[in-house]
């Protein structure tokens, strides 16, 4: 038994809480977010970044040196978008002038007020980004101790600042890194890219009008309408009993959820190291390490959760991902700009590339070890698709849930949560390599080698004959890219 764990059972519980209150962050750079994961880890796209788990062992190997590492990342923990903050806003008002009473749980209703803001990366959403340069630094520490990255972001403000913060992040760690050989500056370069309508911008799609505005542009609201109708009716008559008069919809009733995710990761006591009296006096609302989640969050079930998670990730599979016939597409020139990376060429991209920005070497500049690109969920989806990263999975049932295991790794909350990041890493390895790409036997010795983790779980890639690794080399990996190097269906945008 571990010093704590004699602790506890000498002190007691109050003290367990304080003690892990005070000792233990819910956030960490390693692991991600780590407090009331029953319930946080099954928020869709609004859960705070986890470690997700990898069926491939997701370590650097031994034999293996890193010689170039792409993050694409996005954004920090945010408060909800304008549109949304104004339907929150009205469902409390609605509420607040119908429900004649409230059930027990749902008292503090009675004085909640919308202050969330919008649109904004919250303090959480800060650290959060601030963790993940930390944890680049830590694993790209070979290349990163001689070289910071490359920076780009979308120009949106909470992507810039996410920017800022992972940079941060990664500089601290720098700075205590007594093998660095580099004493760069803060705040470190980098190039925005505006998300400005008509703008080319990869980390920001916005050009493809039959995507955006077209026949392809509903089907992802369609598809969570579908999934909707079959789990929130009993919800929503549990909802209005405990609210009479309030007369809720079962959108309504995914709104309240949506409110526990903004409320919590709006609130800075996931990273203090103390927590607040106010905190401890809610302690039972599950949170863990005596920090507790939004009170809205204990409304519901964590099969409810389940049910929640699996709702935002058929909206993002359908509206942005390989479940809608142009998702993919989008992905196309964030894709096209990793191959020239990747083999240190010009881009070759007839899609959503900026050909003034990329051909220019003060902007995109090759031959770099690191780069760092900050996007949003959506955009990352279109590039997870493009890459192939869940080719073989089944279309998401509409009707019936499937958990993440059972779809490659698949799930709003597993790919594209607040601060999500892919790592596109290639490596030379020696001693024999990776061990037979999908059956080939053998490989060059020196030959390079590429893999995608999406947080921290490594992708079965189908395409390039991944090994046990999940590694392909590097020539195969380019070939396998055959959809983006042929612009996807970008002719279908304008059809
Ligand atoms: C994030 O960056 C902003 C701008 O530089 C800074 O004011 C803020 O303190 C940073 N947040 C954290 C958590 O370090
Ligand atoms: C491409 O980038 C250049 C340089 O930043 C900018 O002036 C131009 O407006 C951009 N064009 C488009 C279509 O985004
Ligand atoms: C409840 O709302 C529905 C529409 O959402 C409406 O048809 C119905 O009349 C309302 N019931 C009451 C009692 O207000
Ligand atoms: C922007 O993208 C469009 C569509 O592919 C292309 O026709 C145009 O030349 C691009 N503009 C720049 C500046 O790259």
């Amino acid at each position: 038994m571990t010093g704590l764990g004699v602790m506890v059972v000498m002190v007691g519980f109050l003290a367990i809480a304080s003690l892990q209150s005070e000792s233990r962050p819910c956030d960490t750079p390693e692991l991600g977010f780590q407090c009331g994961t029953a319930i946080s880890h099954f928020w869709g796209q609004y859960s705070p970044y986890f470690s997700v788990p990898s069926e491939l062992d997701a370590s650097i190997p031994d034999d293996c040196e890193v010689t170039f590492a792409q993050v694409l990342s996005r954004h920090g923990a945010r408060a909800p978008t304008l549109k949304r903050a104004a339907s929150y806003v009205d469902l409390i008002d609605r509420i607040h002038h119908g429900a004649i009473s409230y059930g027990p749980g749902y008292e503090f209703l009675r004085t909640y007020d919308y202050t969330l803001g919008a649109d904004e990366l919250t303090r959480t959403g800060q650290q959060q980004m601030v963790n993940s340069g930390i944890k680049f630094y830590r694993r790209y520490r070979a290349l990163a101790r001689n070289s910071i990255p490359f920076v780009r972001t979308a120009g949106q403000d909470r992507v810039v600042h996410s920017a800022e913060n992972f940079t941060q992040g990664f500089h601290s760690a720098l700075l205590a890194d007594r093998g660095s050989t580099v004493r760069p500056t803060l705040p470190y370069d980098m190039v925005v890219i505006p998300e400005t309508a008509g703008a080319n911008n990869t980390l920001h799609n916005d050009l493809c009008t039959a995507f955006e505005e077209g026949p392809y542009s509903t089907i992802g609201d369609d598809a969570q309408d579908t999934y909707l109708s079959t789990f929130a009716g009993p919800i929503t008559a549990r909802v209005n009993a405990n609210l009479p008069g309030a007369n809720l919809t079962d959108a309504d009733t995914v709104a309240l959820m949506d409110l526990c995710p903004f409320e919590t990761v709006a609130s800075s006591s996931y990273y203090s190291s103390s927590s607040s009296s106010s905190d401890r006096a809610t302690a039972d609302a599950g949170g863990g390490n005596g920090r507790p989640l939004s009170p809205f969050c204990r409304l519901f079930s964590e099969s409810e959760w389940r049910a929640y998670d699996y709702l935002q990730s058929v909206g993002k599979w359908y509206g942005y991902g390989p479940g809608n016939p142009l998702g993919p597409t989008q992905g196309v020139g964030f894709v096209n700009e990793l191959l020239a990376r990747l083999a240190g060429v010009p881009v070759r991209d007839g899609t959503s590339t900026n050909r003034t920005l990329d051909g220019d070497p003060r902007t995109f500049p090759l031959g770099r070890p690191l780069y760092a690109d900050f996007s949003h969920d959506n955009d990352m989806m279109g590039v997870l698709g493009a890459l192939g990263a869940y080719d073989g999975v089944p279309p998401l049932d509409k009707t019936a849930r499937r958990d993440p295991e059972e779809l490659g790794g698949y799930a709003a909350s597993w790919a594209v949560p607040f601060a999500a990041r892919i790592y596109v890493e290639k490596m030379r390895c020696s001693g024999g390599g990776g061990g037979g790409g999908g059956g080939e036997g053998w490989q060059e010795k020196d030959e390079e080698m590429v893999r995608v983790l999406v947080n921290d779980r490594v992708m079965a890639l189908k395409g390039c004959g991944a090994d046990e690794r999940g590694m392909c080399t590097l020539e195969r990996f380019i070939e396998s890219m055959a959809f983006a190097r042929g612009n996807g269906k970008w002719d279908l945008c304008f059809a």
